[in-house]
């Protein structure tokens, strides 16, 4: 099964945000996972368009975008224009989820739905054929550097079946508290696409970090 890394750049050292996109872009992690907060959505404001353009000057690799914002509808063509290979928005921050799918995919980009730990997977049934990513939180949004809820890795098995049984070809992303000691766990259980922040950034080599997280 495919295993991915998607290093969190929330975490970067934003006083140094080319250098970091830099190292990334040559370490071994496929994807640059860009964490958008709105302040309403979450009780956190993070970044926008002009970050991910900074981050995108630098590199060619997948960006995995996550908005945690409210009505997302209003902006998914925007990050895809902006350079977002995966556009993810939260089940819970819209009433227009149909909408926010088809406008992923006209502007060219995949289509993500995340839900938050309480959430739970089978409000996903309906929208797993038309998607090309889940992104399971392991954390509440909002902040980076949080512990791993425990239980998100049943959560990431029974989404699993579910995405079996409805024979859709979607992918797992899990988000939060991730690192080399419970990345395993996670990949054994259905996850494809692993997301670390502090974990990566905080180590005192990133890169070595990122091999463990594969190689767990
Ligand atoms: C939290 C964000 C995460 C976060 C992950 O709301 O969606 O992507 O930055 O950070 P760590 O890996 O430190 O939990
Ligand atoms: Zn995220």
């Amino acid at each position: 099964m495919t295993r991915i890394v998607s290093p969190s750049m929330l975490s970067a050292d934003f006083g140094h945000l080319e250098r970091d996109t830099r190292m990334i872009d040559r370490s071994r992690a496929e994807w640059f996972h860009i964490d958008v907060m709105d302040g309403v959505f979450v009780p956190n404001i993070s970044f926008g368009f002009p970050v991910l353009a900074a981050i995108t000057k630098a590199t060619e690799k997948v960006i995995d975008t996550h908005l945690m914002i409210v009505e997302p509808e209003k902006y998914v063509e925007r990050f895809v224009k902006a350079g977002s290979h995966y556009v993810t928005f939260h089940i819970e921050a819209t009433e227009k989820v149909q909408e926010c799918i088809d406008l992923i995919h006209q502007a060219g980009a995949k289509a993500g739905i995340s839900i938050k730990p309480k959430t739970p997977v089978e409000t996903l049934r309906e929208w797993l054929p038309q998607i090309e990513l889940v992104l399971v939180m392991s954390v509440e949004p909002g902040f980076g550097g949080q512990s791993f809820i425990e239980g998100s890795t049943e959560k990431v098995a029974e989404l699993k079946r579910l995405i079996a049984e409805t024979g859709s070809k979607a992918m797992i992303e899990v988000d939060g508290g991730v690192s080399s000691k419970n990345a395993r766990e996670l990949f054994d259980a259905g996850a494809e696409a692993l997301v670390a922040g502090s974990a990566v950034f905080k180590a005192p080599s990133p890169e070595e970090e990122i091999s463990k997280i594969l190689e767990a």
